[in-house]
């Protein structure tokens, strides 16, 4: 599949986000440039760094090297939120390291320790947006009560919600809240969060001539659920982007989805 065909959910204000993406925790260094190069390269257009990582001169480096045009790669940061009362300077030292004029979304990457900073920050992360530093805005690691105070306060929901999700926690009813409110869901840690040898993951996994973790990212995609897998070795990488040659049946989603309950 060419990657203009990728699979997409749409953010408010239009922004398309890939569902695939290439998570980049733990990719520093060269050997971060080198894994967001080859992601590029393997057809991956969606980025997901952070301030935290360290890696953000890698990413950008990578992009600029790949050729590609900026906006058609997605690059994703996050404000670390012991950072309150420094959003526009942290943003503005994000968008110096990736040498970028604005990110795609920008996430507080969890929610600040002190209740009291929720809103501000949020406000914060609104108005670098509107001063166009950021096409859209989200939060990562938030509740679905620390959503609605977001929306209640400003009126505005986040693009994005970026928690930890595989198949084994796959929950049926958070997803529903997010989709209700129009946060669209981001999974992280979707290897991490699985277990690769479980017999329903090699059973469909066999069946498709594909591996157990190929099958974990497709069953993101079906539901509508962006993922992130990290990888810096370069075959794991092409496959981890090689999941739209095959498609789960109704009854594989579901066996699935049952390994959220066990
Ligand atoms: N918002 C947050 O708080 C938060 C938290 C955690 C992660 N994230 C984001 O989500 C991304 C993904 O999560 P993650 O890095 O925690 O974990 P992950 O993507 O679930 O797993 C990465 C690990 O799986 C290995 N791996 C990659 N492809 C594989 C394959 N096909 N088969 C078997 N193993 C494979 C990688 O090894 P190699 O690299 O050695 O190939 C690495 O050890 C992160 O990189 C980051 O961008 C966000």
């Amino acid at each position: 599949m060419d990657h203009a065909d990728h699979p997409i959910a749409v953010l408010p204000g239009d922004v398309r986000i890939p569902l695939l993406g290439f998570g980049t925790w733990q990719a520093t260094g060269e050997a971060g440039f080198r894994a967001v190069l080859d992601a590029l390269d393997a057809g991956y257009r969606h980025i997901d760094t952070a301030t935290m990582y360290g890696n953000e001169k890698e990413v950008g480096r990578a992009v600029r090297e790949s050729g590609l045009r900026r906006e058609d790669v997605f690059l994703t940061t996050k404000l670390p939120p012991e950072r309150v009362g420094r959003e526009r300077e942290t943003i503005e030292e994000s968008l110096r390291a990736l040498d970028v004029d604005y990110v795609d979304l920008w996430l507080v990457h969890w929610p600040p320790s002190a209740p009291g900073d929720l809103i501000p920050v949020w406000r914060e992360m609104l108005a670098a947006r509107d001063a166009g530093l950021a096409r859209a805005v989200g939060v990562s690691n938030f509740s679905t009560a620390q959503i609605d105070e977001l929306i209640q306060a400003t009126e505005e929901n986040p693009a994005v919600n970026q928690i930890r999700w595989s198949p084994f926690l796959y929950d049926r009813q958070r997803h529903a809240e997010h989709r209700d409110r129009g946060v669209v869901l981001e999974g992280y840690s979707p290897f991490k969060a699985s277990d690769l040898s479980d017999p329903v993951l090699t059973r469909i996994a066999g069946a498709h001539n594909v591996s157990p973790a190929q099958v974990v990212l497709r069953w993101h995609i079906d539901h509508e659920i962006v993922a992130i897998p990290k990888s810096v070795t370069p075959e794991r990488i092409r496959a981890n982007a090689d999941v739209f040659g095959f498609s789960l049946t109704a009854e594989e989603m579901r066996d699935i989805d049952a390994l959220g309950n066990v």
